[in-house]
């Protein structure tokens, strides 16, 4: 089956080359020339683990391929994704549908056989039925079914979560788009990942709705950790046995400097914003959102107390390890070390980064840090200490070097990576999160 993928940005490259690495013949497109050809020359436009090596084999089998070139790459395909981003619109949350829109109507102008448009992109209620619209405006006189499939997938696991799917959710109600979407999916379907069929609407709402239930996970703990160590509990101890219930579960409850991404931030704002115009609130949510945006800045105040105090933490030096906003990506959208290094920098405390991959996209958002080439390099001469993002190259530091290049031995491990005891033992002075 021949499938265009429309956007060939993070969730566009990495399920266009999925897809072709299922035996579909896929075409991604973008508008972006130099990243076409660059993706030509075998440079991936982000860091994913596993993802060079996946695009180079199926371009080499022939069935990848990249154009700018609209009308070329969708010619034939009977699935056509929708894959640009939709950037939260400034002032209002609303997620910016521009790029969708422009898409739909290129598409319609274009399209030269009958397809199934799919949005992948994540778009509010009621989106799928605009880009129908908008095609329909158009003239286009093929038959087209338009079809919301949303995406689940994880930065830095988004390989294996695109192979191996919790579950493959369809939004539609035509039997064409159906009967299309089975086979685009067929691969996945024979390794027995569920498929559920819903109405277009339902699958706009699932993508939001799972991203906020799931924020609302992360922001519980986290409000949970600050009373832990107020009372004297160990957070670790409290998910574990929270999670050991089934109807918690065990995943997204670590506690930590709050959530960040291209994903959770924008969504629950977009959600806030659906809910508000359909006016039905959704409280928690909007709960989560403010409650998340306060802890990142309370993170550098943590910092600050472990310095002893506004007065004391002037003109002394951080530390900060890891910067983007979780492990194996290069992504720092939203990262919580954005907010922290701005909170130390109000504070005249002078901050030294690294980031085993984010370093490049860190520098402009970031321009009080000092950015160097190693851990070392930035905990020479510190006073303190932040683990920031939990990248394996922090989970086995060597500390008898550390303490010798730092100013003080005082850590504040922002991502529980460390034990307390052990740390003590080492001479630290050690701080983490909802472990008293
Ligand atoms: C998320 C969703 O998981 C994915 O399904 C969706 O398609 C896009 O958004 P992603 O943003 O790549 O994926 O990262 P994820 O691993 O979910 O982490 C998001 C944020 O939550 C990170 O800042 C992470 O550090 C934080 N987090 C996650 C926690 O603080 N605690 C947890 O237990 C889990």
């Amino acid at each position: 089956m021949k499938i265009a993928m429309v956007g060939s940005g993070y969730v566009g490259l990495v399920s266009g080359a999925c897809f072709a690495d299922f035996g579909h013949d896929v075409v991604c497109i973008d508008k972006d020339q130099s990243k076409i050809d660059r993706l030509h020359d075998g440079v991936m436009p982000i860091y994913e683990p596993g993802l060079d090596a996946l695009v180079e084999s199926n371009v080499a089998a022939g069935r990848l391929s990249f154009t700018t070139d609209l009308a070329e790459g969708i010619a034939g395909a009977q699935a056509i994704f929708i894959a640009v981003g939709t950037p939260s619109r400034r002032g209002d949350g609303h997620a910016d549908l521009s790029f969708v829109h422009a898409v739909a109507r290129e598409v319609g102008e274009k399209l030269a056989n009958d397809a199934v448009v799919v949005t992948k992109s994540t778009v509010p209620v009621g989106t799928g039925d605009e880009v129908e619209r908008i095609i329909a405006e158009t003239g286009c006189n093929h038959r087209v079914a338009v079809v919301s499939n949303p995406e689940f997938l994880r930065e830095g696991a988004a390989i294996a979560d695109f192979k191996r799917p919790d579950r493959i959710v369809i939004g539609t109600e035509d039997d064409f788009g159906r009967e299309v979407m089975r086979e685009v999916y067929r691969p996945l379907f024979l390794n027995e990942s569920p498929i559920l069929f819903v109405s277009r609407r339902s699958a706009e709402l699932i993508k939001y709705a799972a991203n906020a239930f799931l924020a609302t996970k992360i922001t519980f703990i986290n409000e949970i950790a600050d009373l832990c160590e107020k009372v004297g509990a160990n957070v670790q101890d409290v998910s574990r046995g929270i999670g050991m219930d089934n109807r918690i579960g065990p995943k997204f409850l670590h506690a930590g400097p709050g959530y960040g991404g291209s994903c959770f931030p924008k969504d629950t704002l977009a959600l806030l914003k659906t809910a508000e115009d359909y006016d039905s609130p959704i409280r928690i949510v909007e709960a989560v959102a403010k409650v998340n945006e306060s802890r990142k800045r309370a993170m550098g105040r943590k910092v600050i107390d472990a310095l002893g105090g506004p007065e004391a933490a002037r003109g002394k030096k951080v530390a900060l390890l890891g910067l983007t906003f979780k492990p194996n990506t290069d992504d720092m959208r939203d990262s919580p070390a954005i907010a922290i290094a701005q909170a130390l920098g109000d504070a005249g405390v002078n901050v030294a980064g690294y980031d085993p991959e984010g370093m490049e996209q860190a520098a402009p958002l970031m321009p009080e840090v000092q950015m160097c080439k190693s851990p070392y390099e930035a905990i020479e001469g510190a006073d303190a200490i932040a683990i920031v993002t939990e990248w394996d190259a922090f989970r086995a530091l060597d500390f008898p070097r550390v303490k010798a290049l730092a100013n003080a031995p005082v850590l504040v491990d922002l991502r529980n990576i460390y034990k307390p005891d052990h740390m003590l033992a080492a001479g630290f002075t050690y701080l983490s999160i909802g472990r008293s």
